[in-house]
């Protein structure tokens, strides 16, 4: 193989790439990374008071990607027939706005030293990631 053809070669495949990449790298999972990313970071270190402002600061960036996903649609919402898809979109916020409330009472018990009720709350965000997941994102759970 001379190094013209391994060019021609990934020239050629280099379109597949993309796709895949496009299909990974969707709005809302950059948000859902994100949050996972931080989400990990938090459930490390929530038992730290010395730890408090950086454990806000998680709190508040997880917040931030939540509600810009809110603002997104999914991939499944193709799947949705035409005319469940403005219901399945209210239902699918209204999630969204379950997490934000999971992530105020958090953000609560750290801003008030309560270490072992936040130790609790990242159970109940866990629950509503699952819930989520099992009804917008059948691949991911
Ligand atoms: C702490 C809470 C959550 C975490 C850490 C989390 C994490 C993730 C991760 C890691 C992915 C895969 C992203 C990828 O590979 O591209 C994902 C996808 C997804 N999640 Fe979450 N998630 C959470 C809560 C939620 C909630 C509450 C909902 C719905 C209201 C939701 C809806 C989705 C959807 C729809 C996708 C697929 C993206 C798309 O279709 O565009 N997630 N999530």
């Amino acid at each position: 193989m001379n190094a013209r053809f391994v060019l021609a070669l990934l020239l050629a495949l280099a379109p597949l790439a993309s796709k895949a990449d496009d299909k990974k790298d969707n709005p809302i999972g950059k948000e859902m990374k994100g949050m996972n990313a931080d989400f990990k970071q938090l459930k490390k270190q929530i038992g730290d008071p010395a730890q408090k402002d950086s454990s806000l600061k998680l709190i508040a960036d997880m917040k931030k990607h939540a509600k810009t996903a809110r603002g997104l649609t999914p991939d499944n919402a193709a799947k949705i027939p035409e005319a469940d898809r403005t219901k399945w979109m209210d239902a699918y916020k209204k999630k969204m706005d379950d997490l934000l409330g999971e992530y105020d009472k958090l953000e609560s018990a750290v801003s008030d030293g309560k270490t072992d009720e936040a130790k609790t709350l990242l159970g109940d965000v866990l629950n509503v990631k699952r819930q989520g997941h099992e009804e917008f994102n059948k691949e991911e759970k």
